[in-house]
């Protein structure tokens, strides 16, 4: 017998979402990893065994026992692609948006991006850490305990430094497991409405330098958690040639490569993706076969975000099937920011995704997931329940995890436990 911290026991069913051989593709994304009847036994804040449980009751001994009572028990959800620092809101443009108005045309019009930059600019610190807390809370209850947030709301060095720091504070004090990621390449800021090359030498010649040293001292590299630069290519905020400039200047100073890619326009997001070895390229609703094929071929894994065309009140989804059945590894993410996806929900966007994406149960928890951990380069400690992994678990309240995707609306999950430790 062997003693360990805590043992789940009494799991009609555990979804791992197991895949050491990497992220899943094509139709192993079908495979949820399905124990019946199983047991999760959990080392301080590790997996040591998920088995069936018989074979954890005759092998494990733990001081405190945990009764799922049947139910399903799924791997914590890895949101991939967030905004969730941010101040102020955006409940006045949704209103413009409902009377007919269209994201892009109140971008052009400065708002969207840069009215949240001037909100984030004039808040503190403190004010934004309290804000982005609160919404990183209501993710965790949500079944959310691995959270990426971008900066690209400062839009200058000192605001962009200033997300920076927030983003390590919440880092350091938030139980979910948090990556950082730069995208000063998120809009053109109003100060620069008429220069816009000037803008993108101050993201190379002083951002990202101030950026990547920031890293280097920073909790996210002392625990191996990766840093990438991020950009939004669309018309009005970067073109190829901008966009590739930053990345060229990125991967130099040492970051990894993220991209907001064909959101509404297809300009070669994906192609650059692929030429810097992207960790994933995000979006993808304007994106055609022959970028896709592209993107089966690379490591890069498919980000797609149907919170935003469903809060954007659109018919047109990112073509995830497609994606799947053409040998993508497809991940999932709630994009929670206040302009075009203020939805914390990945149980959500599993919903979404399979009745307008038609995407199966099983490939919405995969995207949600081990895929999603493999997009922030952390595939290796969370996104799916295998021994020597992060005991990053939730217990449902329905004992067939396909509820998380059949239900929407409610709360699936009845526990959340991180790092081995019920929240
Ligand atoms: O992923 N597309 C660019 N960036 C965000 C939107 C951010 C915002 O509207 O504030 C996105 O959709
Ligand atoms: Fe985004």
């Amino acid at each position: 017998m062997e003693e360990v911290d805590l043992i789940i026991q009494n799991a009609g069913q555990v979804a791992t979402c197991s895949s050491p051989a990497g992220p899943k593709r094509g139709p192993e994304m079908q495979d949820a990893g399905l124990i019946s009847d199983g047991a999760i036994a959990i080392r301080g804040n590790e997996i040591a065994a998920v088995e069936e449980r018989k074979f954890i009751q005759s092998n494990y001994t733990a001081r405190k026992i945990i009764d799922a009572q049947g139910m399903a028990v799924c791997p914590g959800f890895v949101d991939p692609h967030t905004h969730v620092v941010y101040a102020s809101n955006r409940v006045n443009e949704f209103e413009l948006r409902i009377k007919g108005t269209s994201y892009l045309e109140i971008m052009a019009a400065g708002g969207g991006i840069v009215s949240t930059t001037r909100a984030v600019r004039s808040a503190s610190v403190n004010e934004l850490v309290d804000q982005a807390w609160s919404r990183l809370d209501a993710m965790l209850q949500l079944g959310t305990t691995s959270v990426e947030i971008k900066t690209g709301y400062g839009l200058d060095a000192a605001n962009e430094m200033k997300m920076l720091e927030v983003i390590e504070i919440l880092a350091s004090k938030h139980p979910c497991t948090i990556v950082p990621t730069f995208l000063g390449g998120h809009a053109i800021p109003s100060e620069f409405k008429n220069n816009p090359e000037d803008y993108v030498d101050l993201v190379i010649e002083k951002m990202i330098p101030e950026a990547a040293e920031w890293y280097e001292r920073s909790l996210f590299k002392r625990n191996k958690i990766p840093f990438c630069c991020d950009v939004f290519i669309e018309n009005n905020a970067f073109n190829f040639e901008q966009s590739r400039r930053i990345f060229n200047a990125a991967s130099k100073a040492g970051l990894g490569i993220k991209i907001h890619a064909d959101e509404f326009t297809s300009l070669g997001g994906v192609s650059l993706a692929v030429e810097f070895n992207a960790l994933s390229a995000d979006h993808l609703d304007a994106t055609n076969a022959e970028d896709r094929a592209q993107l089966a071929a690379s490591h890069t894994i498919a980000v797609v975000l149907p919170g935003v065309n469903f809060n954007l009140g659109s018919s047109q989804f990112a073509n995830a099937r497609a994606l799947i059945d053409e040998g993508c590894a497809l991940a999932l993410a709630t994009d929670f920011n206040p302009g075009s996806a203020p939805c914390p929900s990945q149980p959500l966007i599993m919903a979404i995704a399979s009745r307008y994406q038609k995407l199966l149960p099983a490939e919405t928890l995969n995207a949600c997931t081990i895929n999603a951990a493999h997009a922030l380069g952390l595939g290796d400690r969370v996104g799916s329940i295998e021994p020597g992994k992060k005991a990053d678990l939730i217990i449902l309240k329905t004992a067939d995890y396909r509820f998380l995707s059949y239900e929407f609306g409610g709360n699936l999950v009845d526990t959340v436990i991180k790092n081995g430790v019920v929240q």
